[in-house]
């Protein structure tokens, strides 16, 4: 046997002592399980769509799974409601990230701690507490109202009220207070990740800046991201843990 050949032959036997669908397995462990809320949503269908573009095993929750209409290997759309703790505890097991995405107003009320992001935040915390070490990670989406568009003056402040509906300022200011709730909490890896002011339908292109409490713009005055890019960095969060206990902001 020749040089070469005996050569060649090493190279197969360690092919095989490598085994079959290696790269699939360093895939696996690579993936991240990710439990979306609000995936029905117009910021959470590209949240859902972005994840299992990266090969995550999703989750996508809707008070009305039937209308989740996405079918993918990695995709399992469930039942759950933000407003009840056991059904966010029966999700959450088992996930390494949670995502929330979410917009309502809870009953007539005019308190904004009654939006939906505010209470949602304060019960899926909750629930991570009770779980202790092993619980995911928490990504919420937050409001560009609570960003600063001058020192200590906030983007909400600057927003005429005259012409914006009702719900819509309890809301901005529920995103507000979601952000204070979470600033105070030590014991829970959550972040708060921040659109710019405006969001667009406009292309993903993984070309973006990511910043802090204080709104970014563009060479043209303007704060926008699109939901696509914004999703992409909503993902890099699950993937790199770069914001921990922290609010990160994504614009053009
Ligand atoms: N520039 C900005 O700052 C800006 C602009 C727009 C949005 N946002 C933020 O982006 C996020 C997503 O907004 P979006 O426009 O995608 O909202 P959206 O299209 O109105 O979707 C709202 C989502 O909330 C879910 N939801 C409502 N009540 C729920 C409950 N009790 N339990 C679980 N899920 C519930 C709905 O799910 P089902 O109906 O399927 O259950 C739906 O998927 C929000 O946090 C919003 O504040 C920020």
């Amino acid at each position: 046997m020749n040089i070469l050949w005996s050569r060649c032959l090493v190279i197969v036997a360690l092919l095989l002592l490598a085994g079959p669908g290696h790269g699939a397995e360093e895939e696996a462990a690579r993936s991240l399980r990710i439990l979306v809320f609000g995936a029905t949503g117009k910021v959470g269908t590209y949240v859902v769509d972005e994840a299992l573009q990266r090969g995550h095993v999703v989750t996508a929750v809707s008070r009305d799974p039937a209308s989740i209409q996405k079918q993918h290997q990695n995709l399992a759309a469930v039942r759950g409601d933000l407003l009840d703790v056991d059904s966010i505890a029966s999700l959450a097991a088992g996930q390494d990230v949670i995502i929330i995405s979410v917009r309502g107003i809870i009953g007539k009320s005019k308190n904004p701690e009654n939006a939906l992001q505010r209470i949602a935040v304060e019960k899926v915390v909750d629930v991570l507490r009770e779980i202790g070490d092993a619980a995911p990670r928490l990504i919420h989406v937050g409001g560009a109202g609570s960003l600063e568009v001058r020192p200590g003056v906030l983007y909400a402040d600057t927003i005429p009220k005259l012409f914006l509906p009702k719900n819509i300022e309890l809301e901005i200011q529920g995103q507000i207070l979601a952000l204070e709730y979470l600033r105070a909490v030590t014991n829970v890896e959550w972040s708060y990740a921040t659109p710019a002011k405006d969001f667009t339908n406009g292309e993903r292109t993984g070309v973006f800046r990511i910043g802090g409490d204080t709104a970014l713009e563009d060479t043209r005055g303007r704060s926008r991201i699109s939901r696509a890019d914004f999703a992409v960095a909503l993902i890099d969060e699950a993937e790199n843990a770069a914001h921990v206990r922290e609010r990160f902001s994504v614009a053009y």
